[in-house]
């Protein structure tokens, strides 16, 4: 009984003495997630200390490589003029960049306290907004044929979504879930961005965007006509019709170039031979003036 009594007030004063001679750190959250361009503050409480003015340190880990982001009272490194320390150990970054995803320490040394250290650690993770995706769309395909459209974005954190649309309306997930798309061939694969066609039919033809998105935001590609055709050989069809009507068109274009030319040689042949007499013209004039002076009532 004596024994227990004994250990329960050891317990009792231990506990005390940690609560008056330890600094104890805390955060509202350690694992904070903000946007791109955002403002957010890392936590960092002291919850209790018998130090007057304990030591605060930040460090920011990134790659396992640790770097000071606050040290002898100044923010320092790539936060310099990014970042504040607001009371008591908070690190409040105003506009976040996306280069400020790391692990951050917030590390207090207090040498008037029995314990006289502590650390939090809160991971960073910055949300980054899709940029504009490249979409690849063929512009004529083949009925029956697999086809394939692609869909990439490399800028946007946690990596985007990816979702096509025909004539500006969203391609449900499976086709077997809507009337409108019923028939058609496509998997659409979210992740990688691509929309595989098994076999393509008429009626799959129509203007593709696709859209990336995530948390922090969205962005579409412009949209490409995707044009189907019944047969290969129609394509051919059109492909020698666009053949023959460019050939057709080059060889207009070069016969008026050659008549151009050609008239423009003829009209500086014109000059040449009208330089001779333009020449004797002025002569004529000037011997015309000869004349005027002898007849100057011919003037009036
Ligand atoms: C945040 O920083 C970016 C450059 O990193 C800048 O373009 C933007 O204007 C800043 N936003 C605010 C609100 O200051
Ligand atoms: C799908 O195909 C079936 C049979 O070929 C046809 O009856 C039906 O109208 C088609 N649906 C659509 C939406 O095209």
């Amino acid at each position: 009984m004596a024994s227990g009594r004994r250990a329960c007030v050891t317990v009792l004063l231990c506990s005390l003495c940690c609560m008056t001679f330890a600094v104890i750190l805390r955060t509202i959250d350690n694992d904070v997630w903000v946007n791109e361009f955002d403002s957010t503050e890392l936590t960092c409480f002291i919850e209790s200390t018998s130090t007057n003015s304990p030591r605060i340190e930040w460090k920011k880990v990134k790659n396992g490589v640790p770097s000071y982001v606050y040290f002898q009272n100044k923010i320092s490194g790539d936060l310099e003029n990014r970042a504040l320390l607001i009371e008591p150990a908070t690190l409040l970054i105003p506009n976040v960049s996306r280069s400020d995803s790391a692990m951050y320490r917030c590390e207090v040394a207090a040498i008037d306290d029995l314990k006289d250290f502590d650390e939090i650690r809160i991971r960073l993770a910055v949300r980054v907004k899709p940029v504009v995706p490249q979409c690849s769309v063929p512009s004529s395909v083949t009925a029956g044929h697999f086809t394939e459209l692609r869909c990439k974005e490399s800028q946007g954190y946690p990596l985007p979504h990816y979702q096509w649309f025909r004539d500006n309306e969203e391609l449900p997930k499976d086709p077997k879930t809507s009337i409108r798309f019923y028939n058609s061939s496509y998997v659409m694969n979210a992740k990688t961005g691509s929309l595989k066609f098994r076999a393509v039919r008429k009626e799959d033809a129509g203007e593709y965007h696709c859209q990336a998105r995530n948390d922090a935001g969205y962005e579409n590609c412009a949209p490409q006509l995707m044009k189907v055709y019944d047969s290969e050989i129609e394509i051919l069809v059109l492909k020698i019709a666009a053949g023959v009507m460019s050939f057709i068109l080059l060889t207009a274009g070069l016969r008026l170039a050659r008549k151009h030319i050609c008239c423009s040689r003829r009209d500086q042949r014109e000059n040449d031979y009208r330089v001779p007499p333009r020449d004797s013209g002025k002569d004529d004039v000037r011997a015309d003036e000869g004349h005027f002076q002898h007849k100057p009532s011919f003037v009036v």
